[in-house]
């Protein structure tokens, strides 16, 4: 979703403020754009549809003044077409603004300040503008402390004043941002993605709080009659600046794929004591685990899938209830939840507002919760009970690979923990658990030394409209995830089934050369699998088996069989995941499509 940047210090504030729109391009945009604060005390607003690259290049040749202090920002449209009118920053007056979220009442707020015939844009942004440009009678902090109070909805704010060089205000409500003083400056950000490249020192911006930046330092404002000055919580990054970039590699995506066994490393080896799941060090209590009498876990997209996955793994063990639930509907539906539910929210951004809002239902409810996220520091983290973070590192490409194996890794983690402590597993066989587990990090490694014979699947999907992802337990919780996978980044219809409920309807779909994907690894259903194999392939469907090595197929019931390492049925998600992000990578290459941020997509979804 939309990105923020701003700068102001030393430095040349137009190269800061297009890098990091450029660190930030990964959120997902549609147009992008800066303001400058200029050295005669103008404020130059330079934006358009398009790439940031475009607006680089409109900018090389457009300014040629110095500026030390600026905003920029990358849209993703929600209230407005993608115009060059509705592109941020938008000026009104005094007031030079950029926004990420949604202002829920801007069109009661257009009536209350006559704003109708004088706005340029249709945007609610452009409304926020406008009523902080009346608001404003000099006093930048009491302007924006009224502003607050005429809004509904999430927001984060970068804000100029015409009569205020060299000084940006921000503020937030539920959007992220991040703010950061350096040697060479000040800077605030939607993300940590673009602060890396100058500092590992930050600081979350604080609700309702205002900050504002100066050249060398950022002062940090409760919003009480006195405008108390705070000190925030100063955070490290724990990543270096490698970590956001390529390396040799031609996408985000397929960098990202090859992390995986060490981003599992990361997230496994610390949470091992003595062979046993333990999670002392991140003050994670086992009565959390014991107390309860079911388990709900909540999440968006492929962090849901990845609970789905839990879900199929947990239930059978523990016997009690483990549902599974979309954030967005879980915040509206009265959820089955309560004081002996433990929640478990799973995040790779912390910042999904859908997530955020279950998480503070099920906190209403009086469910304990517990999260899994990889941003350090980020709402969901910050708001939860007890919080188990992911090691994986900044992921930039839009489509989740190594986060959704760490997220998988940490609930199998939880699982093993639960079961343990509950008796349902002695402690051998928790240890036996765990060294099963390690050993789908080699598996993975193997998947990806196959990746040549993998990318010949891309040649068969690249020009189906439809394909079809089947398996049955654990391996339909699988196939969810890589008929998403396949969806965003290829922009092939996609669709996962249960095996066993083809012919329930969706056969009917089936005809020649259709792909399907079936996942056959666990054991207890391989037969049922080939059978259903079996049924697809009499009505002409270009079967892509993935099963492991052992597996006694008949090779002629695939029209390609990729085979895994013989690991234990309970982990072979791990290099099962590897090999359907590698289909969808390679056949959205093949279709020669923007593989790391794909149309319509945005990697951190802060709105509704
Ligand atoms: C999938 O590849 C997407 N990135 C998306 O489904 C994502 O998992 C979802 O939006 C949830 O994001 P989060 O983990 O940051 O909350």
């Amino acid at each position: 979703m939309c990105g923020i940047i701003g700068y102001t210090g030393p430095l040349g504030a137009k190269k800061i403020l297009l890098n990091g729109l450029a660190c930030l391009e990964y959120r997902g945009y549609d147009s992008a754009g800066i303001a400058l604060y200029m050295e005669d005390d103008s404020i130059q607003v330079i934006k358009k549809t398009g790439k940031v690259k475009a607006l680089k290049e409109y900018c090389d040749q457009t300014v040629h003044k110095v500026s030390h202090c600026g905003i920029g920002h990358t849209r993703w449209a929600t209230h407005g077409g993608v115009t060059d009118e509705n592109a941020h920053p938008h000026r009104v007056g005094h007031v030079t603004l950029i926004h990420n979220g949604i202002i829920e009442n801007y069109h009661e707020l257009t009536e209350q300040f006559h704003l109708e015939g004088t706005l340029v844009s249709q945007t609610d942004s452009e409304v926020a503008a406008g009523v902080l440009n009346q608001l404003y009678q000099g006093d930048p902090l009491a302007a924006i402390r009224e502003l607050l109070s005429f809004l509904n909805g999430s927001f984060s704010f970068c804000i100029m004043f015409d009569d205020q060089p060299g000084n940006i205000y921000a503020v937030r409500n539920v959007s992220p941002l991040v703010a950061a003083t350096t040697n060479s400056g000040t800077l605030v950000a939607s993300d940590l993605t673009a602060l890396i490249p100058y500092t590992k020192d930050y600081f979350v911006v604080p609700e309702e709080k205002i900050v504002k930046l100066s050249p060398y330092k950022i002062s940090v404002y409760d919003l009480d009659d006195n405008f108390t000055r705070i000190s925030p919580e100063i955070m490290t990054i724990n990543w270096d600046t490698d970590a956001a970039m390529k390396n040799g590699y031609p996408h985000f995506m397929l960098k990202e794929i090859h992390e995986q066994p060490e981003a599992l490393k990361k997230t496994i080896l610390p949470r091992i004591s003595q062979g046993l799941p333990d999670f002392s060090d991140d003050g994670i209590p086992d009565r959390i685990f014991t107390d309860c009498s079911r388990i709900h876990i909540v999440a968006c997209g492929t962090a849901m899938y990845a609970g789905m996955v839990a879900r199929a793994l947990m239930e059978p063990v523990l016997r009690i209830p483990v549902s599974v639930t979309i954030a967005s509907e879980f915040r509206y539906e009265n959820p089955l939840v309560d004081e002996h539910t433990l929640v478990i929210v799973i995040s790779q951004s912390g910042e999904t507002i859908d997530t955020l809002a279950a998480l503070r239902l099920a906190k209403e409810y009086g469910s304990k919760t517990l999260s899994i996220v990889n941003v350090k520091g980020s709402t969901i983290a910050r708001e939860s009970d007890y919080v188990l973070y992911t090691h994986a590192g900044p992921e930039i490409a839009v489509a989740s690979t190594k986060a959704y194996s760490v997220q998988l890794a940490a609930l199998y983690l939880i699982s093993c923990r639960m079961s343990l402590v509950r008796g349902k597993y002695s402690k051998e066989q928790s240890q036996a658990f765990l060294a099963d587990m390690l050993e789908a990090i080699p598996a993975i490694e193997t998947m990806l030394e196959q990746k040549d014979f993998i990318k010949t699947t891309s040649s068969h999907l690249m020009d189906q409209s439809d394909a079809f992802f089947i398996g049955r337990g654990l391996d339909y919780a699988f196939s969810l995830e890589g008929a998403l996978k396949l969806k965003e980044i290829s922009y092939i219809h996609a669709e996962a089934q249960a095996a066993g409920e083809l012919k329930h309807g969706t056969i009917a779909l089936i005809a020649d050369d259709v792909p399907v994907i079936a996942i056959a690894t666990q054991q207890h259903v391989l037969s049922k699998l080939i059978s259903n194999i079996r049924e697809v392939k009499a009505r002409g469907a270009f079967v892509i088996l993935l099963t492991k090595e052992m597996a006694a197929i008949d090779e002629n019931l695939a029209d390609i069989i990729i085979r895994i390492p013989n690991i234990d049925d309970r982990f072979t998600v791990f290099p099962i995941a590897v090999v359907l992000q590698l289909i969808a990578y390679y056949t959205s290459v093949a279709k020669d499509l923007d593989v790391d941020q794909p149309r319509n997509l945005a990697k951190s979804v802060t709105v509704e």
